[in-house]
């Protein structure tokens, strides 16, 4: 059983006000259960019943040194004793340079140009908006370039131009009159194949969608969004090797842009800094967030090149500039965590354990593969996924009411483990500094927790 610290202040007040005016995100305050984290360290979380638990989800897929890590705490303190914010709107600071000047370093070749914004979702909608203006502003314009082409149930956040490249029906359905059109390609799932494929033809049947609908919209798409490697909302679908690579390659091909969104893979998460370089893949615009600030505070930024960038030069009167900005862009306070996390990621060889750690992953979930309702188990670096199914012969899953995975993952929490599901998938996203024991009792937690909700 999990042992607690001493109980935090917690009342029946605070729980009456959390349950009634403190709206949660994706969450059905009809049923919200107050789950209160007022202190944390390295991997474990601790809740206001005392108890202990491991942040199996890295407190929503962001976090990577753990928590309280003493280098980030100090590089946050340090930064308070000069600014703790001031403007990117034609301003600047050291600490933004700097992290400016490492990104550039440390990202695909060519991305020499740094947009910050403060969540995912906002590095996204820059990219769109960028690519869109780029057709228009360049040297030889294009401005019927006006759609973009977005891989089946993608998910790049909740804002409505990232939800218009989005894909999650369940979660976009109800937004649709609000949404620009986009056109979608097939989702490029290694799990569900299309019928007569296997595994080692599947990125060439993938990619020949991609190419007939790039033929087919020929001249009018401004950009390709793409999750690289693993499509996270989606249930963590892992693309079938190659698929990254030949979507490069068609966007070269049909002369378009390539946006990748690093939000959720980037920073380390599959075991590359960037999950683009598994496929020596340099895009058009990387946008990442998240594990930035490994997991601290909200910055998040697009990268591009110089010949976008060059797109927007001009005297003020021609008004080429990009007339988009996010208050908090570039904050000093969340520079300075990410430039303390980079350093963290080469001096802890975190890409490294993350290797370690995905190969102790993986053979500790192969204990779980004859389970009946078990149907798939997937991993890259440090993502996991359980895929709970109704039938594994025909991969059909749970009714998503029935909230199996919800009900897993609720047993779980007795384990001392804290896992957040995505319908029928259990994901595992442990920080990148866990160890062999930690992993060892998040398998074992999902085993409880499959035991109880099927056998119980
Ligand atoms: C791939 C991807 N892109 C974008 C986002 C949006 O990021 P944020 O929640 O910081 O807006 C997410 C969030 O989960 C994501 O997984």
């Amino acid at each position: 059983m999990t042992q607690g610290r001493a109980l935090p202040q917690f009342d029946d007040r605070l729980s009456r006000v959390d349950r009634e005016n403190y709206w949660h995100a994706f969450t059905q305050m009809s049923e919200y259960e107050p789950l209160v984290f007022d202190s944390a360290q390295g991997v474990w979380l601790y809740d206001q019943h005392g108890r202990k638990l491991l942040d199996g989800v890295s407190s929503m897929w962001c976090n990577v040194h753990g928590h309280r890590h003493p280098v980030i705490d100090q590089a946050i303190r340090n930064q308070l004793e000069k600014v703790a914010h001031v403007s990117s709107l034609g301003a600047s600071n050291s600490t933004s340079i700097e992290l400016a000047r490492r990104l550039v370093e440390l990202t695909p070749a060519g991305l020499d140009c740094v947009f910050y914004s403060s969540d995912g979702s906002s590095a996204i909608e820059v990219a769109l908006k960028m690519a869109f203006q780029y057709w228009r502003q360049r040297p030889e314009p294009e401005p019927q370039r006006e759609l973009f082409l977005a891989l089946g149930n993608a998910y790049h956040g909740d804002t409505l131009g990232s939800v218009s490249v989005g894909g999650v029906s369940r979660f976009h359905a109800m937004f649709d009159p609000l949404l620009f059109d986009a056109i979608r390609g097939p989702c490029p799932d290694s799990y569900r194949l299309p019928a007569g494929c296997q595994l080692d033809n599947a990125a060439a049947h993938y990619l020949q969608e991609y190419d007939d609908l790039l033929r087919r919209f020929r001249g009018r798409i401004a950009a390709i969004v793409v999750e690289p490697l693993v499509q996270g909302a989606a249930g963590m679908v892992m693309q079938p090797p190659g698929f990254l690579r030949g979507i490069r390659e068609l966007a070269t091909e049909h002369d378009v842009l390539l946006i990748a969104d690093e939000v959720a893979v980037g920073m380390g998460r599959t075991g590359w800094l960037w999950a683009c370089e598994a496929e020596q893949v340099a895009p058009d615009f990387l946008c990442t967030g998240k594990g930035l600030s490994g997991g601290y505070l909200p910055v998040a930024a697009t990268l591009t090149t110089r010949q976008i960038w060059n797109a927007f030069l001009g005297t003020y009167e021609q008004s080429r500039s990009f007339f988009h900005g996010h208050t908090y862009g570039g904050n000093p306070l969340g520079c300075a965590a990410a430039l303390a996390s980079l350093n963290l990621i080469e001096d802890n060889l975190t890409l490294e354990n993350v290797a370690a750690q995905g190969l102790v992953l993986e053979q500790c979930l192969s204990r779980l593969q004859q389970h009946p309702a078990v149907g798939d188990i997937r991993r890259r670096g440090l993502i996991a996924a359980v895929e709970l199914v109704a039938d594994r012969q025909s991969q059909v899953g749970f009714p998503w009411a029935e909230r199996k995975g919800h009900l897993v993952c609720q047993a779980a929490l007795s384990r001392g483990v804290w896992l957040r599901p995505l319908g029928n998938v259990i994901v595992i996203m442990p920080p990148l500094c866990c160890t062999s024991e930690h992993i060892e009792q998040i398998v074992e937690s999902v085993q409880y927790g499959l035991h109880a909700v099927f056998s119980g």
